[in-house]
């Protein structure tokens, strides 16, 4: 998992649990990384996983609402990173039905290790789409995060709804219907 993503994350937890939340999370995780993140680095997902076990557990949020407050944050990342990117759209479902086809296509040569999800496009129209997420990470929920802020940025609203394929979220069918 790319460093940006860990950097983002202990940013926002700072943000909203102070920095002994961060100290906290990160001395009761085994990380090889002691903690240390570069926005470029590499990091294992396992380290991940256990900074966000030891947050929950401090904070009785549960993991899914955790990655999906994050992923709105993130959102802000990538309109901030790569602005180019998110301006060659002028719709969301566009956007959203292209993140396989255009989008992580490009994250891919910008970082050839980033550990993406596949998205694979069951139907789509002008003010519906279909989309199976699969993923060895089960990050499903920092999908809808990135999903709700994609039809906010263009001044949209949508019902967005998903249905897990399989029960430990690594495969997902997400319904999205725009609000017209
Ligand atoms: C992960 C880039 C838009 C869904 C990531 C990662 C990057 C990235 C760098 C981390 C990869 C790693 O840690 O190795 C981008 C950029 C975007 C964008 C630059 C737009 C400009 C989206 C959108 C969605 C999405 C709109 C939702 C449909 C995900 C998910 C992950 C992810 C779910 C987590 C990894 C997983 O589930 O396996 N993306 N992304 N991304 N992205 Fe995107």
């Amino acid at each position: 998992m790319k460093g940006i993503v860990f950097t983002e994350f202990l940013d926002l937890v700072e943000d909203k649990f102070g920095l002994e939340m961060v100290d906290k999370i990160i001395s009761q995780s085994k990380l090889e990384s002691k903690g240390y993140y570069t926005a470029v680095g590499t990091y294992s997902f396992s380290e991940m996983l256990q900074l966000l076990q030891n947050l929950s557990l401090n904070t009785k949020i549960s993991i899914d609402n955790l990655l999906l407050v994050f992923a709105e944050h993130f959102f802000s990342v990538l309109v901030r990173d790569y602005p180019s990117v998110i301006a060659s759209y002028k719709d969301p479902i566009e956007m959203i039905s292209s993140v396989e086809s255009h989008i992580h296509v490009e994250v891919k040569k910008i970082y050839p290790n980033a550990e993406l999800p596949t998205f694979t496009v069951v139907e789509k129209c002008n003010d519906y789409l279909s989309m199976i997420y699969k993923s060895g990470r089960a990050m499903h929920y920092f999908g809808l995060g990135l999903m709700k802020k994609t039809f906010e940025h263009f001044n949209t609203t949508a019902k967005i709804d998903f249905q897990k394929i399989k029960d430990d979220g690594t495969e997902v069918k997400f319904i999205i219907q725009k609000i017209t």
